[in-house]
């Protein structure tokens, strides 16, 4: 392995493509080791924009826009940081050897797509996933759902994020609105939507799983310890590391997390979501990248899980050891503002093991993610007290 110099003609180069706060950390990350960072987004002053070399404002679902700018900047790494975009552009770049899709180009589109990822998991691989169905009109909902998805269940759009478009139906006069919510809540309208079981868990889990080269050069996967986190209104609030399981539990979970991502391949880390339930494990979905939830390992892992990612796509030796338990709290906008100013800090740091990173995005909104709180403590709960506590205490404000 060969690293050159940032901003000379034998510069490692890698685009981002998103440039969120885990697009931010990528980046400094990839700085600490020289490589050029050119960071893209759909709007200007992304959070890794900050620190990266060269920014683009690119919208990314445009796969000329994409080939075009590759073609002018010829990036060795190509860092998918989002779901939302033109895979087939990558696929290209892919095939005709351009530069390396992280982990690659197939995994990008199939993640995307509900339909993709649960056709590999459920029929290929063959993990335990809830019951599922996909269905392209509202009576074809009805039938998978009576003929035996039953309720309560989830309808999701095939392709979406962050809980857009998802609903969880217990009866069912509620079936209908949930189809249409589905139909309008996805990224782009597929017409289909996935009907799952319903999934009674005692809790869920991030499984950071790593596929890295070891120091004889063999890909290797290793896995960090068990993330907990919370959920509300399909985003994550808290999150907390490492989730106590049973031994069982934990073996389950490695499996299922193993055999996914060896059927995806490439390098890199993946986001494995994994429902838990005594020793029983289900497969959800899973984030051939960082995962928002994973941001807790910043505080609780020596390597986090973008310097893992990094690593693992340089060709370098990893290490996914814990050094000691933490937890994150977002720190939502709260207010709609294109002007915002962060109080609170001096308090939130005056807890000893606690730290707060803000994104510097230009805009708030209420439900938008400005920054997350971390800490560090003796026990997970400790940990989670204090994150919570030092999250509430910053304040956004409208600040013109
Ligand atoms: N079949 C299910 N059974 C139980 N709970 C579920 C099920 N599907 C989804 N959920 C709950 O809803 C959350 C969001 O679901 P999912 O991860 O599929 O949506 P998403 O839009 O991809 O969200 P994100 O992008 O935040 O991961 C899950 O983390 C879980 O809490
Ligand atoms: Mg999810």
């Amino acid at each position: 392995m060969n690293i050159g110099t940032a901003l000379n003609n034998n510069a490692k180069k890698a685009m981002l493509l998103g440039s969120g706060e885990l697009g931010k950390e990528i980046a400094i990350s990839l700085q600490r080791y020289g490589v050029e960072v050119i960071a893209v987004d759909r709007y200007a002053n992304a959070p890794a924009q900050h620190v990266a070399h060269r920014s683009y404002v690119v919208d990314m679902t445009d796969a000329q826009a994409i080939k075009t700018l590759v073609a002018e900047e010829k990036p060795d790494l190509i860092i998918p940081e989002i779901e939302a975009i033109a895979t087939d552009a990558l696929a290209a770049i892919e095939q005709q050897q351009v530069a390396t899709v992280v982990p690659n180009a197939r995994a990008v589109q199939l993640t995307m797509n509900r339909e993709g990822i649960r056709a590999l998991a459920a029929e290929e691989v063959g993990v335990p996933t809830s019951k599922y169905a996909f269905a392209t009109s509202f009576s074809k909902l009805k039938t998978a759902v009576d003929g035996g998805i039953g309720y309560p269940c989830f309808i999701k759009p095939t392709m979406s994020s962050s809980g857009k478009g998802q609903s969880m139906v217990k009866s069912a006069d509620q079936l209908e609105q949930a189809w249409q919510t589905a139909r309008e809540g996805g990224r782009s309208d597929t017409g289909k939507v996935i009907v799952e079981s319903k999934i009674d868990f005692d809790f869920e889990i991030t499984l950071l799983t790593v596929r890295a080269k070891n120091a004889a050069g063999e890909v290797e996967t290793s896995f960090c310890e068990p993330i907990g986190h919370v959920q509300e209104e399909g985003d994550y609030r808290e999150s907390w590391q490492p989730q106590p399981m049973t031994e069982a539990a934990i073996g389950n979970a490695q499996m299922i997390a193993k055999r996914v991502t060896n059927a995806i391949g490439g390098l890199g880390l993946f986001g494995v979501e994994l429902f838990i339930r005594g020793d029983q494990v289900w497969f959800s979905e899973v984030s051939p990248r960082p995962h928002d939830t994973g941001m807790v390992t910043m505080i609780s892992q020596p390597q986090s899980e973008f310097e893992l990612h990094v690593r693992a796509i340089l060709g370098l030796p990893v290490d996914t050891g814990i050094s000691r338990p933490g937890a994150s709290a977002v720190i939502l906008g709260g207010i709609d503002s294109d002007s915002v100013a962060y109080s609170g800090l001096e308090k939130a740091l005056a807890e000893q093991g606690t730290e707060i990173r803000l994104f510097a995005k230009p805009q708030a909104f209420v439900k938008r993610r400005m920054g997350v709180a971390l800490a560090s403590a003796e026990s997970t709960e400790d940990a989670r007290k204090k994150a919570v506590l030092a999250a509430s205490e910053i304040k956004v404000i409208h600040s013109g």
